[in-house]
């Protein structure tokens, strides 16, 4: 890909784009959020139009691709979010729109054969008659990529693909990608984890603000050095951790049952708390009952015994927008379903929720100098690009989307800010001021529980820690005390503390 353009209306996504892909190597693609990275792999997926430049693949020069150009040169991308359908099969999905026929109706036992061969050739755990719902995020993921090895792909892009996977899945991805690149495959590969660009990757392109930086040999380069190339400037993430004074108790959950997702996320009996003034971390593998915890305590799920006090006040089973009024605040770990209004614009996003009040509105008329000013101070303070506040949300990359919703929610006050994945899909610049704004909302005198799939995170910004596993607490360790390998176990094990089993 060389001299690639594109503009979004008066947003130009990309200014100077270059890439160029080698038959069996991993290629990583760096940069902050909003450099461009999606959006240049989307113009090689044939997803929109570029305005400038030329694609060569295979010694053949495009300069339009189409959806259907880019399949048939061999080119599969899985996107930042997954494209799968919940209702239907793991086959079905598979095969969806390229359903082998016998006669009118569909060959499954044909499909199943050639999907199996796929399976097999590259270790993957797929398990063809369970819905996509039941599944995995991890295994949800290795559809995607089976889907596309179906279709003849032979240069995979994966936007993103760990951020939304466990250390456990992500080694497990590894492995698949390391084998693919062994039969010859070409893969993009991009991450804003510089441990694993560094683990995986044999070359890294770095893209800043819609241009091209350059391309180094994993050999010769270094997490400190492309950090620096993609923002100039040397990153801290080791921040010091705040002592600040501990408070009344902001929240109280007692014997919390719950029903789950699955049957190892039902909440079974949970007590913990959270005081004014630290940070209670949540650790556990996905899946162990975390997301039931917070949508129960958050007013997103029903709770069938115990009781969710927030500062003295029963919130069990109240709405959203009591609870919400009660002084809870939360970023979502799913921003676009529960975060965001794509529809609204970026301003809209991030006064929403308060809009109904002053200074925003009075008798019921909405001030919208008021309005503009506020979000404008937001969108400097949280570095969110483009910083238009007029523009829709749905022009944001995935990473400022992010910190529209957390910009949002930290900005409220309130009593308890409920914090999931906090950092999910942001660079390493954002990852940085995301985690010093954690700081400062506890020393404002909130209690904040925070969630997060990164055992470095947790312990990096709790004061305390419990661990989940099967929806039990297992372990609960001041974060002093508490090692990565203590913690995994704790993680891993089927012990209920104090408890046998
Ligand atoms: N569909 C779209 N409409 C309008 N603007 C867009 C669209 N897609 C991307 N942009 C803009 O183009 C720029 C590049 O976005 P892109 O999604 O490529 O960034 P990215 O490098 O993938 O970032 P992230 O790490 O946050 O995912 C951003 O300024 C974004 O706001
Ligand atoms: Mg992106």
């Amino acid at each position: 890909m060389e001299g690639i353009k594109k503009t979004f209306g008066s947003v130009q996504a990309v200014k100077n784009g270059e890439f160029n892909l080698k038959k069996g190597e991993i290629h990583s693609l760096i940069g902050e959020n909003g450099a461009g990275k999606s959006t240049m792999m989307k113009l090689l997926y044939g997803m929109y139009p570029f305005d400038g430049g030329t694609v060569t693949i295979e010694g053949k020069k495009y300069d339009h691709i189409s959806p259907k150009t880019a399949i048939e040169a061999g080119i599969g991308m899985v996107h930042q979010e997954f494209m799968l359908v919940k209702e239907l099969t793991v086959l079905e999905n598979i095969i969806l729109g390229f359903e082998p026929k016998k006669g009118l109706t569909i060959d499954f036992a044909a499909a199943r054969k050639t999907v199996q061969k796929y399976i097999d050739q590259y270790n993957m755990d797929i398990q063809l008659d369970k819905k996509i719902a039941q599944i995995s995020v991890g295994e949800a993921q290795r559809v995607e990529i089976i889907k596309i090895l179906t279709r003849g792909a032979n240069i995979i892009i994966l936007d993103e693909p760990t951020a939304v996977l466990t250390p456990q899945e992500s080694r497990r991805l590894f492995e698949i990608l390391n084998n693919l690149r062994e039969d010859g495959k070409s893969i993009v590969f991009i991450s804003h984890k510089l441990n694993e660009i560094m683990e995986i990757s044999d070359r890294v392109s770095v893209m800043r603000q819609g241009t091209y930086m350059g391309t180094v040999n994993k050999a010769d380069t270094n997490e400190n050095e492309l950090a620096r190339m993609m923002i100039g400037r040397d990153v801290f993430l080791n921040i010091e951790k705040k002592k600040s004074d501990i408070g009344e108790t902001v929240l109280q959950v007692e014997d919390l049952w719950t029903s789950g997702e699955k049957e190892i996320s039902k909440i079974r009996g949970l007590s913990f708390d959270v005081k004014a003034g630290e940070i209670v971390g949540v650790a556990g593998i996905d899946g162990n009952g975390q997301s039931e915890l917070i949508e129960a305590i958050t007013g997103l799920r029903k709770v069938e015994k115990g009781k969710v006090i927030l500062d003295g006040k029963d919130i069990t089973n109240l709405s959203v927008k009591k609870i919400r009024e009660a002084g809870l605040t939360h970023i979502p770990e799913d921003r676009n379903t529960r975060g965001l209004n794509r529809q609204f614009s970026i301003g809209d996003n991030l006064i929403e929720v308060t809009l109904d009040k002053e200074p925003f509105s009075k008798n019921g008329f909405l001030k919208k100098d008021a309005v503009k000013k506020f979000a404008e101070e937001l969108i400097e303070k949280f570095d969110i690009r483009p910083a238009r506040a007029e523009l829709p949300t749905s022009y944001l990359s995935g990473g400022n989307a992010q910190k529209v919703v957390v910009a949002r929610e930290v900005t409220l006050g309130g009593k308890l800010l409920v914090a999931s994945q906090p950092t999910r899909g942001v660079d390493i610049g954002a990852i940085e001021s995301i985690r010093s704004i954690l700081q400062d909302v506890k020393e404002k005198g909130l209690g904040v529980l925070l969630v997060s799939a990164e055992l470095e995170e947790i312990m990096s910004l709790s004061d305390r820690i419990i661990v989940m596993h099967n929806g039990k607490i297992t372990g609960r360790l001041n974060a002093e005390d508490a090692d990565e390998e203590q913690l995994g176990m704790l993680m891993m094990s089927g012990k209920e503390e104090g408890g046998e089993a």
